[in-house]
């Protein structure tokens, strides 16, 4: 049994109001469900930055007015996608540079690998398996160039305080002049936001019912996913998506082998994620907070999006 799962699970459902961490939502249904979520005609976010990277990539390249030969340094790469369309510009204008994709999953970046040498073969790629922050101890404080890929809006899912620290690491393993291009999903009509993360399908309840359903076989409990149900909202006057699951009568859910049981009243709430849509003053306070300058920001035609280009002072 995986015991730092077990223990942010029962940290998470003890707690006075009770939340379980997103980042277990992917399991390998969990991720494929998640596939769903990005096709769906009402989730923006994937392909308002892959419309970002698909036509701006000139534009974002001319900006980091690197004068030698660079790193790109990408956190999460997961497979690819979005990235691809930025590499496939730079290799076909022959620019000198080397890509390096951190994921902790060996296996995720060889497959990485594979593919891209195999639609890029001159693409020079060299895959970093690893913790984030280690990886970039190690090779952010060289002399080449970097610019460091933290995409897909990742940040919005820390609540600030975490968030602050994290982009404070990612600027204290960097240079001078070093840039990072980091996604940030932008504010717009709450109806639009609302129905990205409420479907009318139910997929994203399924997403969410499913870390229960990992919880079950993962952790031997007995959660009655039929007894729990998905709500989610939106507050345009903070910029905050809550997601939660509901329980929806009082019951109780055994953990029999850690030997735990929990009680839920009916109508408890478990959050499961927060999802941040920023505002331009609200980006240039996260940069200037954490050290940054703001360069550009790189946004879909609709401006749902933005891709922000920032540097190190
Ligand atoms: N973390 C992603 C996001 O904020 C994934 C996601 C989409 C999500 N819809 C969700 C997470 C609903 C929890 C609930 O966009």
């Amino acid at each position: 049994m995986d015991n730092t799962f077990a223990q942010d699970v029962i940290k998470g459902l003890t707690s006075k109001d009770k939340y379980l961490p997103s980042k277990y939502f992917y399991d390998d249904n969990g991720s494929r469900i998640f596939q769903e979520i990005m096709q769906m005609p009402e989730y923006y976010p994937t392909n308002s930055e892959f419309e970002i990277l698909s036509l701006q990539a000139k534009q974002i390249i001319d900006k980091l007015e690197f004068s030698e030969p660079f790193n790109i340094i990408e956190l999460g790469a997961g497979d690819g996608f979005k990235t691809f369309k930025l590499l496939e510009y730079l290799v076909s204008k022959e620019i000198d540079f080397t890509y390096m994709p951190i994921d902790i999953s060996k296996e995720a970046n060889k497959i990485l690998e594979a593919r891209l040498k195999q639609r890029l073969p001159k693409l020079s790629i060299k895959p970093k398996t690893g913790d984030y922050f280690e990886v970039l101890k190690k090779i952010g404080k060289k002399n080449t160039p970097n610019l460091l890929l933290f995409l897909g809006g990742n940040i919005g899912n820390y609540p600030k305080d975490q968030a602050i620290n994290l982009l404070k690491i990612l600027n204290g393993n960097m240079n001078r002049g070093d840039k990072l291009l980091i996604g940030m999903d932008l504010r717009k009509n709450p109806i639009t936001i609302h129905n990205a993360y409420y479907d009318s399908n139910g997929i994203t309840k399924r997403f969410n019912i499913n870390l229960l359903i990992r919880i079950n076989r993962e952790l031997n409990a007995d959660f009655k996913v039929d007894d729990f149900d998905f709500y989610s909202y939106y507050n345009p006057e903070n910029g905050k998506v809550k997601s939660y699951l509901v329980s929806l009568k009082a019951q109780t859910v055994d953990f029999k082998q850690i030997g735990k049981t929990i009680n839920f009243n009916q109508n408890e709430l478990i959050w499961t994620e927060l999802s941040k849509k920023y505002n331009s003053s609200e980006i240039e306070t996260m940069a200037k907070l954490t050290n940054f300058k703001v360069n550009h920001n790189f946004m879909d035609c609709k401006h749902y999006f933005t891709d922000s280009l920032w540097e190190k002072k």
